[in-house]
């Protein structure tokens, strides 16, 4: 027997943390773990633009056969125009292959894999702190993992004059993760000028940026938020990027996203695409259909397009008044600590300087869900939750500092 004796594996950090929110049975419990957007009600809704490209879906599907491995050229073009916008020179000289995965997580997994083949004793470089599902999903595909410098908690803010030493030493062929906006955990982003600084330091070192992109939309807005990719485009002969519709589309269960290769040229893309279709053939052989379908019908139709870039944009806006509205009510309670770098943050999170001490005792005490490390999904703080919320931090921060 081999199922004997086998230790639980660890909760997941970020996922686990909802199984252990939905066992809690006090009232006033508030999850602001995961990564999930919810409105002012507290409902993670469909978009009025993916329910009516479902009705249409409905009504003219005449299949469920296959999809082909790499997904439909339909939606692979719609991905690349939301990169990299329509009509870019590297998609004109077809330097760039998509490939429909599932999820943004299927994306850098299936990237992952590719590079591993491609680079074996490659190391990979993630930020410090990054996603906590980054090193999981790398080091699945057989990478080892190292740090840069990212975030400087005494103030706040990006350490970019440490980040860009580090990766400044970074040897040729190593792959370098980067978040394109809204990085997660710290909702702390780089500017366009520092993005070309780290586009130079790719070019000149050799390294490979893999982009993680999943929350374009949610920082700035959907051309703003690319800017860090298209200044990398512009300056390194290749790159990776995963993209995700989970949380711009709202299809977080649909697991709709994407993998994409950009290569020195058009007959290097091609070639370095059929290893990524073989390396997905023996992973999940092609991917669902329903959310890229959605994605496809509303991209492609004028009204519904229209439609979805304003449901965005009130997602963006509804998570930026809560960071103001959460700064308010905190300066309000407390002066032990100035929480307004809160406002300044981008996309889901905030990174809030919450020690995993004073995490614990908003769990114990008050079950209020924070990953470790202090990163609150600020989108799930709503009306009726914020003035209980700015209590219990208030009351944290007496526990410890
Ligand atoms: C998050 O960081 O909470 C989201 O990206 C969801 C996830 O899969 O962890």
């Amino acid at each position: 027997m081999i199922f004997e004796h086998i230790e639980p594996a660890p909760a997941d950090a970020i996922l686990g943390l909802t199984e252990a929110f939905r066992a809690d049975d006090r009232a006033q419990k508030i999850n602001l773990g995961v990564g999930v957007y919810q409105d002012d009600n507290g409902v993670t809704p469909v978009m009025d633009c993916v329910k009516e490209a479902e009705k249409r879906l409905v009504a003219s599907e005449t299949t469920k056969s296959y999809m082909p491995i790499s997904g439909t050229p339909a939606y692979k073009a719609q991905v690349q125009q939301l990169l990299f916008g329509e009509a870019h020179g590297v998609l004109e000289d077809q330097r760039v292959r998509t490939a429909h995965t599932p999820g943004g997580t299927g994306g850098l997994r299936v990237g992952a894999e590719l590079l591993k083949q491609l680079r074996p004793g490659a190391t990979v470089w993630a930020s410090s702190p990054t996603w906590a599902n980054h090193p999981g999903v790398f080091s699945a595909a057989g990478f080892a993992l190292k740090n840069y410098p990212y975030y400087d908690a005494d103030r706040n803010a990006l350490d970019f004059a440490r980040m860009q030493e580090t990766l400044s030493a970074v040897p040729a062929g190593d792959v370098v993760l980067l978040h394109v906006c809204c990085h997660n955990p710290t909702g702390v982003d780089l500017t366009a000028d520092q993005w070309a600084e780290l586009g130079k330091c790719a070019a000149r070192q050799g390294w490979i940026p893999f982009l993680d992109f999943a929350y374009q939309g949610l920082g700035m807005d959907l051309e703003q938020d690319r800017t860090g990719l298209l200044q990398m485009a512009a300056v390194v002969p290749e790159m990776v990027v995963a993209h995700s519709f989970s949380k711009n589309f709202g299809l977080y269960r649909e697991r709709t996203g994407s993998v994409t290769l950009m290569a020195e040229n058009a007959t290097a893309a091609q070639a370095v695409f059929s290893h990524l279709e073989k390396i997905i053939r023996v992973l999940y052989s092609n991917p669902p259909a329903h959310g890229g379908q959605i994605v496809q019908t509303v991209l492609a139709d004028a009204d519904l397009r229209a439609g979805w870039e304003k449901e965005v944009a009130a997602i963006r806006d509804r998570i930026q008044r809560v960071r103001v509205d959460l700064v308010a009510a905190l300066k309000a309670r407390t002066d032990k600590r100035n929480f307004s770098f809160i406002a300044q943050q981008k996309g889901m999170f905030s990174f809030s300087g919450l020690s995993d001490e004073q995490v614990q005792f908003l769990r114990e005490k008050k079950g209020i869900y924070i990953v470790k490390g202090g990163r609150i999904n600020v989108a799930g703080i709503t009306p009726a939750n914020l003035e209980y919320l700015a209590d219990a931090i208030a009351a944290a921060l007496t526990v410890s500092e």
